[in-house]
């Protein structure tokens, strides 16, 4: 039997999958919880399922090196879903940029030198990665990753330096998954010499440990804007990570889907503003600018990019808001002196 590694497999989105694809593979679940790991694999083994688990922190890239061959030794690695992350109510913008863009760095490169014809990876990122605009993002850092991983690894780091204010954990994140995007999208063509495939997944808003923690971000607002008016069950993104690595849809790699209950497709530029401007001074702060001019900034934003006509609904920052650019955007330009 194939077997299928899975990162954050101890809890939430990783352990749902893991119930879909221990059906017809043995699991191999990596986490650096020890506890929830060892409460997982015997969850499973109780379902029926060949598990085990291997304490495995995805940031420290010798571990994940060994942790992979000795994965392969129990059954050749046919596919790969890489859940764990952190989120901004788990600690600062530093450790979000190293778990959730290092962590995924490491994972699909070390994969890669396992990948065959027909296997597949899938990582997960999230929806405020989407809500990043690609001005904001330290893409020069970005691009280190396909170069030179050991001064990608240090410079995405450090570039949680250049995110000002109290908002920085929440940008980090949203600029640590647009990385997960980017990155994944980057990585089709190296996966594809192999016959091999890779993509993501952009969840929204859904009800794991996680997600629940986010609440006090205001994750919970965002089902206000989506379509269905909901959090996502962690099965209902499981079965898409199971599917999309599956062999049906074999022609499909270096893209991102998206599985937010409609929340993308609803939010207008209004809603994101709205984000922004609900946070008041903090999010003046984190703009770097005086409230009142980063609120002109927002209602002339606002003005030449109006959403088609609907009331503004959200204060959530979960997924963060779009960072006022000029800022983070002068910021940025100090990346590459860094
Ligand atoms: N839950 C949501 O609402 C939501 C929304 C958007 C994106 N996401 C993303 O989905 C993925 C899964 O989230 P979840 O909700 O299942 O989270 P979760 O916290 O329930 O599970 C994540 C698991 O990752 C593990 N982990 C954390 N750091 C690790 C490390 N360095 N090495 C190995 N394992 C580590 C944790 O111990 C945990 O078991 C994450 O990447 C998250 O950013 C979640």
């Amino acid at each position: 039997m194939n077997t299928v590694v899975i990162t954050g497999g101890a809890k939430g989105m990783g352990l749902a999958t893991a119930h879909i694809m221990g059906k017809d593979h043995r699991i191999v679940l990596w986490d650096i919880d020890q506890n929830a790991l060892t409460a997982a694999v015997e969850e499973l083994t109780a379902a029926g399922i060949d598990a085990t688990g291997a304490v495995c922190d995805i940031t420290d890239r010798a571990t994940v090196n060994t942790e992979f061959d000795r994965a392969e030794a129990g059954g050749h690695v046919r596919a790969v879903v890489h859940s764990a992350g952190v989120s901004p109510q788990m600690g600062n913008a530093e450790f979000i940029f190293r778990v959730n863009s290092v962590g995924t760095l490491n994972m699909t490169e070390s994969y890669l030198r396992l990948a065959r014809e027909g296997d597949a990876m899938v990582n997960v990122s999230s929806v405020a990665g989407h809500m990043m605009p690609d001005v904001v993002n330290p893409k020069r850092t970005f691009a280190l990753a396909l170069t030179d991983s050991d001064a990608f690894s240090t410079k995405i780091v450090k570039a949680a330096n250049l995110i000002p204010g109290k908002m920085r954990a929440g940008l980090a994140y949203g600029q640590s998954k647009a990385f997960v995007i980017w990155y994944s999208k980057k990585m089709a063509a190296a996966f594809g010499a192999k016959g091999a495939r890779i993509l993501s997944v952009s969840p929204g808003s859904f009800d794991t440990p996680m997600g629940n923690l986010e609440i006090a971000s205001g994750s919970d607002k965002l089902t206000d804007i989506a379509a269905l008016k909901r959090f996502g069950k962690p099965e209902e993104v499981g079965s898409l990570l199971a599917y999309v690595i599956s062999e049906g849809p074999g022609y499909l790699t270096g893209v991102d889907i998206i599985c937010d209950g409609g929340t993308m497709a609803a939010m207008t530029m209004k809603d994101m503003l709205a984000m922004t401007k609900g946070e008041g001074d903090d999010a003046a702060e984190a703009a770097g600018l005086p409230g009142g001019r980063l609120k002109r900034a927002l209602s002339q934003a606002g003005r030449s990019k109006p959403g088609p006509g609907k009331p503004s609904r959200a204060r959530a920052v979960t997924t963060p808001p779009p960072a006022p650019a000029q800022h983070l955007h002068r910021n940025l330009h100090r990346e590459a002196r860094m």
